[in-house]
């Protein structure tokens, strides 16, 4: 049984959990290695609708083991919140495993973040205030805080110390907040080892082991392809691996045992946050996208920016994450246009390009070059097999397929689990 990965094509928000359902009952272990309580994934299960930003959404299928692993940045807040919800409303949390080596986030990452995002203005990122770019900043200092830290209390309280010697002179003297003492970090953190400790394992020993066994692990990217640290609009970014690579630095499985990598791509555009976004519609169009589409932020509420379909990113995809399948999602909320514009290379200063430009000042600059395909009017929330489809629909996702250069293997027709078209197995 293989190892696949899943990541987001875009800049996130695609709807993974899509993606997740299709693969279904295979899935034995469900892995978030990346990002934190940032993450926001919508997913509906038999009508009941579950919010979900730091659990991996495999919590939600029976018999499928989540796993935070190194990768990720963890808010113990959060995540006790997260657990206590969803086990209030039926759904079995016990067998969530933890990484030893993951990073915590504390209340001093969360004030940073708001602080630093105020001073930088205009040249904000537009992040989402959880303390996730700091935590992962004192990670690569070396003055980050682990979950196996809490397990040794004067290891805790000089690490806390060291992560708090150097933000509290900014805090004070740059910042003009208050200092942030020691104890009370201290004393929050350890709150939660004793819930903790059953949790936590060599979540890397863990998923070496399934694999040898022959269980089928899934690696569930937060944020997606255009937000990675690396390969995204930088510094318009999240500040971890978000693709496929980061998979495996973020887990401790190597990349020869990976053996699929799914992206979800939406039929259309969103991001949240500032940056550069070349198909964006800021005019009615884009309101209707919104409104249809439900594009308001899962963590934060804030409304989506939304635009056309962009080829050069979904074929960008294709290439930096070794994508084998797309996971197409929301084409029915493309229903009931006359025509769909579709971008499928960028005019930038009169030169076309049909790739992504090697800067981003160029990318700035970057003005889609439309290609207009047939709408359909037809409901399509119904439709199981490609056939179903209407005429028109079929043809704008062949199109998108073929832009994209690999193949396009299931499609969102609605948001329940069941409403999707199947075009080839997952797995
Ligand atoms: P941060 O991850 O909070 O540092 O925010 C950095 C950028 O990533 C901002 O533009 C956020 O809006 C964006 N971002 C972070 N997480 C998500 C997500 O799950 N979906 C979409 N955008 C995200």
């Amino acid at each position: 049984m293989p190892a696949i990965v899943l990541v987001g094509a875009q800049w996130g928000d695609e709807g993974k959990g899509k993606a997740t359902d299709a693969l279904g009952a295979h899935v034995d272990y469900v892995v978030k290695f990346n990002g934190g309580n940032n993450a926001g994934h919508t997913v509906v299960v038999g009508g009941e609708k579950y919010a979900l930003h730091l659990l991996p959404s495999g919590i939600l299928t029976p018999g499928c083991i989540p796993v935070i692993s190194n990768g990720v940045v963890i808010d113990l807040s959060v995540l006790f919140d997260e657990i206590e919800g969803l086990t209030a409303r039926g759904v079995d949390c016990s067998t969530l495993l933890v990484s030893s080596n993951a990073h915590l986030i504390a209340s001093y990452h969360r004030t940073v973040d708001k602080v630093t995002e105020r001073f930088l203005g205009k040249r904000r990122i537009g992040t989402t205030g959880r303390g996730i770019g700091p935590a992962y900043a004192d990670k690569i200092n070396r003055v980050g805080v682990r979950v196996q830290d809490l397990f040794d209390e004067n290891i805790l309280r000089q690490k806390v110390e060291g992560a708090l010697e150097q933000k509290n002179h900014l805090l004070a003297k740059v910042y003009n907040r208050r200092k942030i003492a020691v104890e009370e970090v201290v004393e929050e953190l350890l709150s939660y080892t004793d819930r903790l400790r059953p949790l936590v394992r060599d979540t890397s020993l863990e998923l070496s082991r399934a694999l040898d066994r022959g269980d089928m692990v899934l690696f569930e990217a937060g944020q997606a392809t255009m937000l990675d640290v690396d390969h995204g609009t930088y510094p318009f970014v999240t500040s971890s691996s978000a693709t496929a690579a980061g998979a495996c630095t973020g887990s401790g499985v190597p990349p020869n045992r990976v053996d699929r990598v799914l992206a979800v791509v939406k039929a259309y555009t969103t991001r949240v946050g500032e940056g550069p976004f070349p198909t964006e519609l800021t005019d009615e169009a884009g309101d209707q996208l919104r409104e249809a589409g439900g594009e308001f932020g899962t963590t934060t509420g804030r409304p989506r920016r939304c635009g056309w379909y962009d080829a050069p990113i979904s074929r960008y995809a294709a290439r930096i994450n070794g994508v084998t399948d797309f996971v197409l999602t929301k084409l029915d909320v493309l229903t009931g246009l006359e025509r769909i514009p579709v971008c499928v290379a960028y005019d930038i200063d009169g030169v076309r390009h049909d790739e992504l430009p090697m800067t981003q000042s160029e990318f700035h600059h970057a003005r889609p070059v439309y290609e207009h395909l047939d709408g359909w009017q037809e409901d399509i929330s119904g439709c199981r097999t490609l056939d179903d489809l209407p005429k028109a629909a079929q043809v704008y996702v062949k199109a998108l397929e073929e832009m994209a250069g690999k193949p396009i293997s299931a499609i969102g027709v609605g948001p329940g689990r069941e409403q999707t078209v199947v075009v080839r197995d997952l797995v």
